[in-house]
């Protein structure tokens, strides 16, 4: 064990920012530099206390966040140790080539991308991967694709279901759809047949309104505040009312309980469906999620899932929660259009599930995008308000009216591409940026959001970008 006194920590008791802080700010660069490297085991808090010359308390608080940002493990009777997940430092080449990043069609050479979106898909688990693909190949294609999905798919997923989401399902509750927009589509064909109101959150997720205008329904957008779609003045004339009540897109807020109760009785007294995108709710930091609205009124609410985020895009693989009349009812609208997803890839994912895979690959990559997003917390916090921080791939970061515009192009001539919030609106009013994690490493997070940060504060001054340019670009750093 290496004492931290041979490194040049320097905690200063004049600073405004608590000693505390000061030594989790201290660690971190330390961790993300590779000085402290991961399965390096820390000094004792008490024997660092006294190294430092500051209470022990110190001490705790600072491996208390690390512990909680997912940078520090304990493990048991024996101490503290810097947490052994794969993180991409610059320079640090994967041991075997790795597919790009999603796709970005205008992603200039060694630009950072912090739009939302896209997750992180270069650290994936490639022996498990191969495995299942294998094991996929071993088995012949079959000839009549089933609507619903392969029987022992939908059994993983109804077990996977029962303990990520907390829902009473069973196979013949769940649909394997090709992911959320698919989802969509069948929903809109199976709850609105063709016309008919489709109320959509109000900032939301553009995808929703297009399919279901695509489906010749009549979009309606439905305001939403901190907490999620407001349920007050829902109109009562909707076919069905998309929603994202784990984590709203894009704002971020949680829906809380009262008021799914009240959604749902709203649902029960106009005859409308609520269709749940659940698309990132594997992914929180702060506390448990709640279970999904589905299971509190099955008869009422659709829950769309999709491997996108947890996963990757690529894959194609999402499911569709219902009753089982509703179920059957999407299967034969699904078959008259020779909808389906494919065989061999659902193969695939149920071996995946099936071996703890998928499980891993999630604890993993929480344990990276709580990194990720911690950096964001701590960069772009003291310039703008943050909301939606506690679950999921993105952040709304809350500007003062308009100056998304200004900062998105300077962003960019800087290397940084970035979201502005008006995208998401109907209506174009404008919010802010969604800054997205998933595309970008840990160390471009940092050095994206550094320069944002100085944006921020430079358009909040009317400054004429001296900080920025300290700052210096994207490419540079
Ligand atoms: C709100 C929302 N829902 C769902 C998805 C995933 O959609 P799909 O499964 O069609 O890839 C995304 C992806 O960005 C999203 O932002």
């Amino acid at each position: 064990m290496r004492s931290l006194i041979d490194l040049p920590v320097s905690l200063s008791r004049q600073s405004a920012v608590p000693l505390s802080s000061q030594l989790a700010g201290w660690l971190r660069e330390a961790m993300l530099a590779g000085t402290l490297a991961p399965g390096e085991r820390l000094p004792s808090s008490r024997g660092l206390a006294a190294q430092l010359e500051v209470s022990r308390t110190v001490i705790t608080e600072a491996f208390q966040q690390l512990y909680a940002e997912g940078w520090l493990e304990g493990r048991h009777g024996s101490g503290t140790f810097v947490a052994s997940v794969e993180t991409h430092r610059p320079g640090t080449a994967p041991a075997t080539p790795s597919p790009a990043p999603a796709p970005v069609e205008d992603l200039a050479a060694g630009a950072i991308d912090l739009r939302p979106g896209h997750p992180w898909v270069r650290d994936y688990d490639r022996a498990a991967w191969k495995r299942a693909w294998r094991k996929a190949g071993d088995l012949p294609p079959g000839d009549h694709p089933d609507p619903y999905g392969l029987p022992r798919l939908r059994e993983l997923l109804a077990g996977h279901l029962r303990r990520t989401r907390s829902v009473a399902v069973e196979p013949a509750n769940i649909l394997v759809t090709r992911g959320t927009g698919n989802g969509l589509d069948l929903c809109a064909l199976a709850l609105l047949g063709g016309g008919g109101r489709a109320g959509v959150e109000e900032p939301g997720y553009h995808v929703a309104r297009t399919v279901f205008a695509a489906r010749g329904a009549e979009v309606v957008p439905c305001p939403v505040d901190e907490d999620g779609v407001i349920v007050d003045g829902l109109p009562d004339d909707l076919g069905l009312l998309y929603t994202t009540p784990a984590h709203q897109y894009p704002l971020g807020g949680r829906l809380p309980i009262p008021r799914r109760e009240r959604l749902l009785a709203w649902a029960r007294s106009t005859g409308a469906m609520i269709v749940e995108d659940d698309y990132d709710a594997e992914f929180r930091y702060d506390v448990a999620p709640l279970p999904a609205l589905y299971g509190l009124d099955p008869s009422r609410v659709v829950l769309l899932g999709t491997l996108s985020k947890s996963l990757a895009p690529d894959v194609g693989v999402g499911w569709l929660v219902g009753s089982p009349e509703l179920v059957a009812r999407v299967a034969a609208l699904r078959s008259g259009l020779s909808d389906r997803t494919s065989g061999p890839v659902q193969e695939a994912v149920a071996t995946l599930l099936e071996r703890g895979d998928l499980d891993r690959h999630l604890r993993r990559m929480r344990l990276e995008y709580a990194r990720r997003r911690a950096v964001i917390v701590e960069t772009l916090g003291p310039v703008c308000r943050l909301r939606g921080d506690t679950a999921g791939l993105h952040v709304l970061a809350e500007l003062p009216p308009d100056p998304s515009g200004g900062i998105v192009e300077r962003a960019r001539e800087l290397g940084v591409l970035l979201d502005p919030a008006e995208r998401h609106h109907g209506s174009g009013r404008p919010r802010g940026l969604v800054i997205g994690y998933g595309s970008a490493s840990l160390a471009e997070v940092r050095r994206g959001c550094r320069i944002v940060a100085g944006l921020i504060a430079e358009a909040q001054s009317g400054g004429a970008g001296s900080r920025v340019r300290r700052i210096g670009s994207a490419r540079e750093a």
